[in-house]
């Protein structure tokens, strides 16, 4: 579990404050309503990359169980309360993509597909509310809040790996990078 990531601090360097924390809040019914879609485009896309799909399939019944976890992950982006407890479950979300082997360039292309979906459906369920670019700015955010949480976790992953099989001590690895890199 990082100790490093301190989302309060993160979300303030962000900028996602409460007033947007609360619009999001307010737009779980329309991811409800639109997330069969997005799965399925998303797990067409995948499947157009061959090691994706055969990840997907490598074992039975996981693409359905998939779905349902990639519905209830947009779902909760509209939770509302971003605290330590929300940046464990992206954590989580985060190390087990690591331990499958996907690289971590993969998640960061499907952040970006999914947030190609979300323009769309803010036109369908909010095209003349004064608020449109409003939510579409605190869903953008908090996107990119998860990506944050997500890579961060594939940054202690790895480096936890590395370590154990090396024997190198955490310290041992820094000060070499700062000595190479002459700061
Ligand atoms: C926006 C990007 C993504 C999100 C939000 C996401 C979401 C999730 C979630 C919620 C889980 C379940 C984690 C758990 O067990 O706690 C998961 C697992 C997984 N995801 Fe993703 N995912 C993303 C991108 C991808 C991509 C690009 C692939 C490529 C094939 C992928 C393949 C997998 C696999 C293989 C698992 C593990 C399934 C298992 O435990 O059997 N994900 N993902």
């Amino acid at each position: 579990m990082s100790q490093n990531f301190n989302i309060a601090e993160m979300r303030k360097f962000a900028g996602l404050n409460e007033a947007e924390a609360e619009l999001l809040s307010g737009m779980k019914a329309m991811l409800d309503k639109h997330k069969d879609a997005l799965v399925k485009a998303f797990y067409d896309n995948l499947d157009q990359h061959d090691h994706l799909r055969n990840l997907l399939d490598a074992k039975p019944g996981r693409r359905a169980i998939l779905g349902q976890h990639l519905a209830a992950w947009l779902v909760s982006l509209a939770t509302g309360t971003y605290d330590e407890a929300y940046k464990q479950r992206r954590y989580v979300i985060g190390g087990r993509h690591v331990e499958v082997g996907l690289d971590p360039r993969w998640v960061v292309g499907a952040m970006s597909f999914c947030r190609g979906h979300i323009g769309p459906m803010l036109e369908a369920e909010y095209a003349s509310a004064p608020d449109k670019m409003a939510r579409a700015l605190a869903l953008d955010k908090i996107m990119d809040l998860d990506l944050n949480i997500m890579l961060q976790s594939y940054d202690d992953k790895r480096m936890d790996l590395f370590l154990e099989t090396t024997g190198f001590s955490k310290s041992l690895f820094e000060s070499m990078i700062s000595s190479s890199s002459g700061v």
